[in-house]
C-alpha cells in the first residue's frame, strides 16, 4: 500500500517479516525516549512462533542507548544474540548475566563512529521512530536524537516508525550533524551549550526505505519516586560542595554546564541545585533530560540544555509538548557523538555528576558490575564525561541493601573510571575532593568523610594490614569483602547486622 508518506505502509508484523534471523538491527531510542516500539514487538512475537517450531531466530541489536519495551520484549523471547552499547532491561541483564547474551559495554560516544568506521561489521536493516519523513529522504525524529542519524546512513535497508503521540514539533529540538571520519576533522564549533550546528532532521538515502510503520504510544518513561533520605542529603552535599568552589572562585561566577546522570540521586541531586537560592541560574550539557528539569526551566533556574534525549514521564513530556514554544530556543537535541563529545566537554568545562555502585579507597569507580561479575547496566556515557569534565563527581549512598554491602571499598571489583578521572567523591555521609591527594590521602579522605561509620575501622584495619607502596595493597584481603558477599550474603555480617538493626 503506498501512504502519503512516498513510501509504502507496512503493518508492524510485514515489517518484521523482512528481518531475518542473525540479522543485524540499529533501533533508535535513548533510554525509553525515541525507542522503536511496534517493529520490536513483532519481532518477539515471531521470534516466539518460530522457536516454538524448533528454528532459530535471534539478532544483533545495537541502539543509542537503554530502551523500554523493546529489549524486555525481545529479551523475553530470547530473540537478542548479541547488544550493544547499554541496557537497563531485567530480561535482558538475566540474559546476559546467564550467558544467553552476548553484550559490549561501550562509551556513548563511540558508538558513531565504530559503526562508520565498520567495527562492528554490516548493519541489515535501521528500524527508526520519527515523526515524519520526506520523500527526499529527511526523516524528523521523535523524542531521542541517540545514534538514529548514524543507524540510518550506515544500515542497508530502514524501517521508520512514525509515532503519532510525539509533537511534530519536537523536531523543532533537534540539532543534528554527523561527524565525518578522521583524519580531515574540522573543529565541532559548539562554544555554549546552546549553539546549533546542523539541521532539525536526519536525512537517509529514500532508496533504501523499506516502508513506514505507524504507531501512536507514549515512551513508557517511570515517573520517579520522592527522594529517599540519602538522596536528600547527597544532593545537600554536592550542592554544598559547588557553592564552595564558586566561592573559592574555582567555578566562575556564571556558572558552568552541568552534566548530571541517570537515577533516583542525580534526579534529587538536581533538584537541590534548583531549590538552591545560591546557585546561579545555569545550563546543561548532558545526554538524558529527566523529569526534575522541567520545572527548573520553568523557573528559569536552568537557563538551557544540550541533551541527547527527552527521558520524560508522559505527563511532563506532554507538558513540555503542550509549552514548545518556551523550550525551542532553550533545549537542544543532539546525536550522542555530538551531546557526550569529550573534546566538546573538555572545551566548555562541563561539571560532571555521576552514580557509581562502588569506589575504592584511592578513588577507581565501579559503575558497571556487582561484585565484578554482574552486570548492571552498562557505563553508559557517565566515562565520556567523567574522564573530560572539568569537575568529575562520583555519588552513592555509603551502603547498601541494608548495611550488607560497603560501597567503600578496598579495590573495585570492577574499574569502569580510574583513580586519574575521578575528582569528588559524595555519599550521604559526607564528601572526598580527592583533587591533588596522593592514595594515602585519598584512602584517608574515602574512608573518613564518605565510608558508613560501620565500615570505617574494618577499612582502617585493611590499611594497616597493607606492606609499603606507593598505592598500598594487602592482596590477600584485598577482596576480602566482596568474597564475604558472595558466601555470607553480607561484607561483614556483624556490621550489617548492627546497621539493619539501627545500632548507628
Ligand atoms: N553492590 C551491589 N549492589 C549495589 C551496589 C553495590 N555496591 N550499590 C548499589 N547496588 C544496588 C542497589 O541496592 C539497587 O538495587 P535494587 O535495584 O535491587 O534496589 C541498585 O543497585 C541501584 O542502586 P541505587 O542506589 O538505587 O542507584 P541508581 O538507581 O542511581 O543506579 C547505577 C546506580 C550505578 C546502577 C546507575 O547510575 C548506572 O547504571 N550508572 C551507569 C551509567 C551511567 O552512569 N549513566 C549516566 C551517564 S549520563
Amino acid at each position: 500500500m503506498t501512504s502519503r508518506y512516498a513510501f509504502p505502509t507496512l503493518r508492524a508484523e510485514e515489517a518484521a517479516a523482512m528481518i531475518g534471523n542473525g540479522a543485524m538491527i540499529g533501533f533508535s531510542g535513548f533510554t525509553p525516549a525515541g525507542a522503536a516500539k511496534a517493529v520490536p514487538r513483532a519481532l518477539a512475537a515471531k521470534a516466539r512462533e518460530l522457536h516454538e517450531t524448533g528454528a532459530e531466530f535471534q539478532l544483533r541489536v545495537i541502539t543509542g542507548a537503554s530502551t523500554g519495551v523493546l529489549d524486555e520484549e525481545l529479551a523475553q523471547a530470547d530473540a537478542i544474540k548479541w547488544r550493544a552499547p547499554y541496557q537497563s532491561s531485567k530480561s535482558l541483564g538475566k540474559l546476559i548475566n546467564g550467558g544467553k547474551c552476548q553484550f559490549v559495554d561501550m562509551h556513548l560516544s563511540h558508538v558513531a563512529q565504530f559503526l562508520y568506521e565498520g567495527f562492528l561489521g554490516r548493519m541489515d536493516y535501521a528500524v527508526v521512530e520519527a515523526t515524519d519523513v520526506m520523500p527526499d529522504g529527511r526523516v524528523f525524529l521523535s523524542s531521542s536524537v541517540g545514534a538514529a542519524p548514524t543507524f540510518l546512513t550506515h544500515a542497508e535497508k530502514v524501517i521508520v516508525e512514525i509515532n503519532r503521540y510525539h509533537s511534530p514539533r519536537v523536531s523543532e529540538l533537534a540539532d543534528i550533524r554527523t561527524l565525518p571520519p578522521p583524519p580531515n576533522r574540522s573543529p565541532i564549533p559548539i562554544y555554549h551549550p546552546l549553539e546549533r550546528i546542523g539541521w532539525p532532521y536526519a536525512v537517509v538515502d529514500p532508496r533504501k526505505i523499506a516502508g513506514i510503520v505507524e504507531t501512536n504510544e507514549p515512551d513508557g518513561v517511570g515517573e520517579f519516586s520522592p527522594p529517599n533520605e540519602a538522596c536528600v542529603k547527597i544532593a545537600r552535599n554536592v550542592v554544598r560542595f559547588l557553592l564552595d568552589e564558586l566561592r573559592a572562585g574555582r567555578i566562575p561566577p556564571e556558572f558552568l554546564p552541568l552534566q548530571s546522570g541517570v537515577g533516583n540521586i542525580a534526579n534529587a541531586v538536581m533538584q537541590g541545585l534548583g531549590d538552591d537560592p545560591d546557585i546561579p541560574p545555569f545550563h546543561m550539557y548532558t545526554e538524558v533530560l529527566q523529569d526534575a528539569l522541567v520545572p527548573l526551566m520553568e523557573q528559569r533556574k536552568l537557563l538551557g540544555a544540550s541533551t541527547c534525549s527527552l527521558t520524560l514521564s508522559p505527563p511532563v513530556l506532554e507538558k513540555l509538548y503542550a509549552n514548545i514554544d518556551e523550550y525551542v530556543d532553550r533545549l537542544v537535541l543532539r546525536p550522542q557523538e555530538l551531546s557526550n563529545n569529550p573534546g566538546v566537554i573538555r572545551r566548555l568545562g562541563v561539571i560532571a555528576m555521576n552514580t557509581a555502585l562502588e569506589v575504592d579507597i584511592y578513588g577507581h569507580a565501579n559503575s558497571t558490575h556487582v561484585a565484578g561479575t554482574r552486570m548492571m547496566n552498562g557505563i553508559g556515557g557517565s566515562g565520556d564525561f567523567t574522564r573530560n569534565a572539568y569537575l568529575s563527581i562520583f555519588m552513592c549512598p555509603s551502603i547498601a541493601r541494608n548495611g550488607a554491602i560497603s560501597t567503600i571499598v578496598p579495590f573495585c571489583s570492577h574499574v569502569d573510571h580510574n583513580e586519574h578521572s575521578v575528582q569528588i567523591v559524595v555519599t550521604e555521609q559526607g564528601l572526598a575532593d580527592l583533587r591533588g591527594l596522593a592514595p594515602d590521602e585519598r584512602a584517608r579522605a574515602l574512608i573518613d568523610n564518605c565510608a558508613h561509620p560501620a565500615y570505617r575501622p574494618w577499612l582502617h584495619d585493611y590499611i594497616a594490614s597493607c606492606g609499603p607502596g606507593h598505592i598500598r595493597h594487602n592482596l590477600a584481603r584485598a577482596f576480602e569483602l566482596h568474597r564475604n558477599l558472595l558466601e555470607q550474603g553480607a561484607m561483614l555480617p556483624d556490621v550489617a547486622a548492627e546497621i539493619a538493626g539501627g545500632e548507628r
